[in-house]
């Protein structure tokens, strides 16, 4: 039986990971933490998380060349402001927490289906619900649900991860990835051995996250 301490030290290790030994990451690895993700509830069991591994060299070098395009873009709009100084401080910092993704052994856009299968998909598409509002709430959840269960198998075989979603805002995103025609790109997450081991930061106490009302 699963002890409750072995969750809680687990749940413990997992930190976001940003620095990683240049060992590949075993593709049994990579198909065990996938099969985890794919344990998670999701409206329907419409299962709608995809995670698209981004193996072929080209295809990273075309990603980062277009979010450093988007990225100069942005700070040449910068530079034209009144004070540019605090907005061109805010885009090297989030560039800078999104370059490193480049870096990792193994690096994943992950996506969730934009027709999905929910009880508010099926209520959209039979005109019963306006707007798309209540349909990508399904999906956010079921996003972060899948990725939990991702990064915690990751810890369990000794990998640590990280996800992304600053990279998102340089990325000038049409047809960008293949293979993500029919999703909705959310984040992008990395994986491999660390090579860096951060202290756990600072959390809120559980009452001040938790209220009986
Ligand atoms: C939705 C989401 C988006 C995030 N985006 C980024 C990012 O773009 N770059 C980055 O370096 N870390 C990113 N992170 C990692 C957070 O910075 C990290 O989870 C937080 O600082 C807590 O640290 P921990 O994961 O080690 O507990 C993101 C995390 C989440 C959940």
């Amino acid at each position: 039986m699963l002890m409750t301490t072995d969750f809680d030290s687990l749940v413990a290790a997992r930190r976001s990971i940003r620095k990683y030994t240049g060992e590949k990451v075993p593709d049994s690895h990579i198909l065990d933490m996938v099969a985890s993700a794919g344990n998670a509830p999701s409206p329907s069991n419409s299962q709608p998380v995809r995670y698209l591994h981004m193996v072929s060299s080209e295809l990273r070098q075309g990603i980062f060349k277009n979010m450093e395009t988007g990225y100069r873009n942005m700070l040449a709009q910068a530079t034209s402001l009144e004070k540019p100084r605090k907005a061109i401080n805010i885009l090297n910092h989030y560039w800078r927490y999104s370059r490193f993704m480049f870096h990792a052994p193994a690096l994943f856009a992950v996506g969730v289906e934009k027709q999905g299968d929910s009880f508010s998909g099926r209520l959209n598409r039979a005109g019963l619900m306006e707007g798309k509002a209540l349909e990508t709430m399904g999906c956010d959840i079921s996003l972060g649900l899948s990725l939990q269960l991702f990064m915690l198998k990751a810890v369990a075989l000794g990998l640590g991860t990280c996800i992304l979603t600053a990279p998102l805002h340089f990325l000038k995103r049409e047809n960008a990835i293949p293979g993500s025609e029919n999703l909705l790109i959310r984040c992008f997450l990395t994986a491999g051995f660390p090579d860096e081991y951060p202290a756990a930061p600072e959390r809120k106490q559980p009452m001040e996250i938790y209220r009986k009302v």
